[in-house]
């Protein structure tokens, strides 16, 4: 059984990679939609539409964290065109570029540490770890992506 598990987990972790290799823009934009579902579930949790609950306060953390240390493996040259949103100032301004996924995962990491082992203890921690993380989305988006009609 275990043999198995660990057989799926690798079909599953290599068909990701050849996606991701293939097609870099379908592997970026996931990465994004998952960002969107953590924050969503963190904002929710944030309105008390959500009660709070530390391990998925946690979770959402956790994916944040994993998103933004992985984030900028997907932006080879080129792929500036076709089903896109990401701006061309990425590769135009690699510097400034580089700077915020810097500044994201440096915001995630904190939040990951002040998350600790149990997720933080209440909603004030919570928001006190995620609130830095959430600004990164539309100050990285005004400078990045480009809204196409
Ligand atoms: C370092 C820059 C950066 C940060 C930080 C960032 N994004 Fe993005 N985001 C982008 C870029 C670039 C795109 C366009 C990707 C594309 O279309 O190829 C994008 C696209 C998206 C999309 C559209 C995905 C799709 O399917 O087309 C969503 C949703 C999104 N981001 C949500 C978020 C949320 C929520 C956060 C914060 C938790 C966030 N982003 C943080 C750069 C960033």
């Amino acid at each position: 059984m275990r043999t198995l598990i660990l057989s799926i987990f690798a079909v599953s972790l290599s068909a990701t990679a050849v996606t991701a290799a293939d097609d870099p823009v379908a592997a970026r934009k996931l990465l994004m939609q998952s960002a969107a579902a953590a924050a969503g579930v963190s904002g929710g949790m944030m309105k008390g539409d959500i009660d709070y609950n530390p391990a998925i306060a946690k979770s959402a953390i956790a994916t944040l964290n994993a998103v933004s240390h992985t984030y900028g493996d997907f932006f080879p040259e080129g792929t500036s065109e076709g089903d896109t949103t990401a701006s061309p100032k990425i590769w135009e301004d690699a510097a400034g570029w580089q700077a915020a996924l810097e500044k994201f995962q440096g915001d995630t990491s904190a939040a990951a540490e002040a998350s600790g082992k149990d997720g933080p203890a209440d909603l004030a921690a919570f928001q006190q770890a995620i609130g830095p993380v959430l600004g990164n989305c539309k100050s990285c988006h005004e400078n990045f992506r480009v809204q196409k009609n």
